[in-house]
């Protein structure tokens, strides 16, 4: 088969993890007999620097005319001081709005071989977690009405969390879906307890939970929720939640798994194109210094080949690869932590994935 994959390598370690993604993605395409082409197109820092703005026309475009975009990561101090608008994290919501991508899954799930890596006590970490987390992408206070204004004690700022009926009901459909073909276990976070919005959220996740009687559906308030991913992470099979406290709690979730390199992620919409992205943010610190984990990309890139190409096999050659790799005792920095173990640079990880693949 042949698909347009539209490549937003964007800032900071973008661009390496990026080519580290497309390598293995040519390889399974070699190996399975399917052809992938790759557009590039700017998005971010990038793009201010080349065309002025952080989410050129084109880019927009290019992605809408494409099977589906594959990013690496957005910002850096270099933009800090672009208005908010024209912010590169503002295009990276942008991107997100204009394709439609109201759905982000976030799989975290601790790898057998990386028990030792993951910052969980050891009787915790031996039982093992898989979380899929579905965090609700372009509503909330991401997107909400904001602004500045003079209030009764001077200069105020202010975000608006704002949820109609229907998002809540698209987002909690692609829960229960996605709780169906997993444990059949979907637990839905908010913050009833204070806001309106919340309310509404655990009202209408109830109605959906109607269509699906052999799901068990369990509330739990996002404070809560915070505790119980560090103190029995095993509890989760889905999780269903707001922009915000998705986006919070990946991180988290991500981390206990042993490192924030290794979590990927799918922006899904009402069509088959879709986003990928590794959870992590540019990380400039250590950009171009060829020592970014990309493994966090190809497992991107492999949720590309599942959820919009439909690709299971191909898929599951690279998630293999992925974990005999960790298997084979293999370490990046972030992943060895200060365990004197050697580490393996980007490119490096890259060689070892293909050759396993
Ligand atoms: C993420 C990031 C983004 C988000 C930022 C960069 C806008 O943190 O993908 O989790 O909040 O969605
Ligand atoms: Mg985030």
């Amino acid at each position: 088969m042949e698909f347009n994959i539209a490549l937003l390598r964007g800032d900071g370690i973008g661009p390496e993890i990026v080519d580290s993604a497309v390598d293995v993605l040519k390889k399974t395409a070699e190996k399975f007999g399917h052809k992938f082409n790759f557009t590039p197109y700017l998005i971010g820092g990038a793009a201010i620097d080349e065309t002025g703005k952080s989410l050129p026309d084109e880019t927009v475009e290019g992605c809408l005319a494409s099977d589906s975009v594959l990013l690496g990561s957005v910002g850096g101090p270099k933009w800090d001081s672009q208005p908010p608008s024209n912010r590169p994290e503002k295009a990276l919501l942008g991107i997100r709005a204009a394709l439609g991508l109201f759905t982000n899954l976030r799989p975290a799930k601790l790898y057998s071989a990386l028990k030792e890596a993951s910052p969980l006590r050891a009787d915790i970490a031996e039982k093992g977690f898989d979380i899929m987390i579905v965090r609700e992408l372009t509503g909330g206070i991401y997107f909400g009405e904001r602004g500045r204004r003079n209030g009764e004690n001077g200069e105020e700022a202010y975000d608006t969390e704002c949820y109609s009926k229907m998002e809540i009901e698209r987002i909690a459909k692609v829960a229960f879906e996605t709780a169906m073909k997993r444990n059949k276990n979907v637990i839905s976070i908010d913050k009833s307890n204070v806001l309106e919005s919340s309310r509404l959220w655990r009202e209408t996740v109830h109605e959906m939970a109607k269509d699906y009687p052999e799901v068990t559906l369990t509330d739990m308030l996002v404070d809560n929720a915070a505790m119980q991913i560090v103190k029995n992470p095993a509890q989760f099979d889905v999780i269903v939640t707001s922009n915000m406290f998705g986006d919070i709690l990946s991180d988290e979730a991500s981390q206990v798994t042993g490192s924030i390199g290794m979590l990927p992620s799918a922006s899904l919409g009402a069509t088959k194109r879709g986003m990928y992205e590794p959870i992590h943010g540019s990380a400039p610190d250590i950009a171009g210094q060829n020592i970014a984990n990309p493994i966090a990309t190809i497992l991107s890139a492999s949720m590309m080949l599942r959820y919009s190409f439909d690709l299971e096999k191909e898929a599951d050659a690279i998630d293999n690869a992925v974990n005999k790799f960790l298997e084979l005792g293999f370490r990046t920095a972030d992943l060895a932590g200060n365990t004197g173990v050697k580490t393996l640079s980007t490119t490096e990880v890259t060689e070892k994935i293909l050759e396993l693949l």
